[in-house]
């Protein structure tokens, strides 16, 4: 049977006003990013930890570039506060599910902001004693940062806009998008 042709519309579709990161560029840095990755692990195993939900998309792109075994866990965490300023108080929802004792640790994040979630996140994971624990962000906004978080691999540095897309949302809305897009801020 033939496919109708629909095109299904997102009411805040029109609000995307920019691309700030096209999927070309973003698999391009991907490569490279993992490439120092796959370098600095060389003859070990990654315990690769997404934080979801952000992190899914890029998790799953960057873990098929890297070179040494890789373990993949999940977390989840959420900070309570207003839809846009957290308070950084933060809570795991979903935990990890690897024994980390002992063993190399890169948390992927889609995002840094503020840094609260990442700050808690790392001092919550130092205490079950990995060998080691560094952080792999695709974005970073560095003019928001409340508190000093370490990220050993970055994909972008970005201006303090409102990014949707490839894992970011806008109301859970926007996650599937293969690129990265910026709100208007009135819609943020
Ligand atoms: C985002 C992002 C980070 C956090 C960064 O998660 O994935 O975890 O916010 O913000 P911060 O540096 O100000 O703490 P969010 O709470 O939006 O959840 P999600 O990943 O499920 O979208």
């Amino acid at each position: 049977m033939k496919q109708a042709n629909v095109t299904l519309f997102h009411p805040l579709q029109d609000r995307i006003c920019d691309v700030l990161l096209p999927s070309s560029r973003i698999h391009e840095r991907i490569r490279e990013v993992a490439a120092e990755i796959s370098r600095d692990y060389e003859g070990r195993e990654i315990v690769l930890l997404c934080v979801l939900k952000g992190a899914m998309m890029f998790t799953a792109d960057l873990m098929r570039h890297l070179e040494p075994p890789v373990v993949l866990d999940f977390v989840a965490v959420s900070s309570y506060g207003s839809a846009t300023s957290t308070s950084g108080v933060v809570r795991i929802q979903k935990d990890v599910e690897e024994q980390l004792a002992g063993r190399h640790v890169l948390v992927v994040e889609d995002i840094v902001d503020t840094g609260l979630t990442l700050h808690y996140l790392l001092a919550n994971l130092r205490l079950r004693n990995p060998a080691s624990l560094k952080v792999c962000c695709l974005l970073d906004k560095p003019s928001r940062r409340r508190v000093e978080v370490p990220v050993d691999y970055l994909g972008f540095a970005i201006e303090d806009r409102f990014v949707i897309g490839y894992g970011l949302d806008f109301d859970e809305h926007f996650r599937n998008l293969g690129y990265i897009g910026v709100m208007e801020e009135e819609s943020a």
